[in-house]
């Protein structure tokens, strides 16, 4: 199994992936900040690396560490005081360097619901809420589009911290809304991760009994 790379694994959805992916006995790499708490992801077995995805030099110095074939995920997201955001910059520090280096196997970018072409179809509450994190995750979305790496973008809908429900899908109706636990998220990256028929799809993840669409959904036929 190649190592995994994750940028956001302090926390959240990458926490929870970097748990279920050293459950499996894989090398799990973990950019985490300098500052933040690294506490869960070393307890769960990952080589934690120090740094800011907001510092190119820092990223560089993540892939020179691993100096092997990986698959790269990135659930990064937020905004520093100076107001630069991981959601964008962040995230195309990351896409940028990988792409450079030019040995990464797959590359998932953990987005959000209402990115790219699901913009449209976003309420009026949730671009008050959520809209500035949104545009500048749907900025990344597009740089890792046109990288040239085996990309595949993972939408959550709103996330919540329970355990796993195991009902979590894919869809690619642009018009699908939803809720879905984080350790749910973790689970379809992970399958993402080895289901190349992911590739080159931006796929939403939401709870199939947690969602809603103007029409029936045909869930993603991912690898279980
Ligand atoms: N909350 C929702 O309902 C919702 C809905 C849809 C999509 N999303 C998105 O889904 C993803 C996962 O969400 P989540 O709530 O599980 O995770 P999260 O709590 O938003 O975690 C974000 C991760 O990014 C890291 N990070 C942020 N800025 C960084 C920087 N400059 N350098 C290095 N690391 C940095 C954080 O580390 P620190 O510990 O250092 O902060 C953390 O590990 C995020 O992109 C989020 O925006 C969230």
């Amino acid at each position: 199994m190649r190592p995994l790379l994750i940028f956001g694994a302090s926390k959240g959805v990458g926490l929870e992936l970097a748990r279920q992916e050293r459950s499996c006995g894989r090398t799990v790499f973990a950019l985490v900040r300098e500052q933040s708490d690294a506490g869960g992801i070393g307890t769960a077995g990952a080589i934690v690396l120090r740094g800011d995805a907001l510092r190119a030099a820092d990223i560089a110095r993540v892939f020179e560490h691993v100096r092997e074939e990986c698959d790269v995920v990135s659930t990064l997201g937020g905004q520093s005081a100076d107001g630069r955001r991981a959601d964008d910059e962040g995230n195309v520090n990351v896409i940028a360097e990988a792409e450079r280096t030019g040995g990464v196997s797959r590359f998932v970018l953990v987005t959000s619901i209402g990115c790219g072409e699901m913009a449209p179809f976003r309420s009026d509450l949730a671009i008050a809420a959520f809209g500035a994190a949104v545009d500048a995750k749907t900025r990344a979305e597009e740089r890792l589009r046109t990288s040239g790496m085996p990309w595949t973008i993972i939408r959550p809908g709103g996330l919540s911290s329970e355990p796993a429900t195991g009902r979590g899908i894919l869809s690619d109706d642009p018009e699908i809304h939803g809720f879905i636990h984080r350790q749910d998220v973790a689970d379809l990256v992970s399958r993402a991760l080895r289901d190349p028929a992911t590739i080159g799809q931006a796929l939403a993840a939401v709870d199939a009994g947690r969602m809603t669409c103007v029409r029936a959904v045909r869930p993603f036929p991912i690898l279980a």
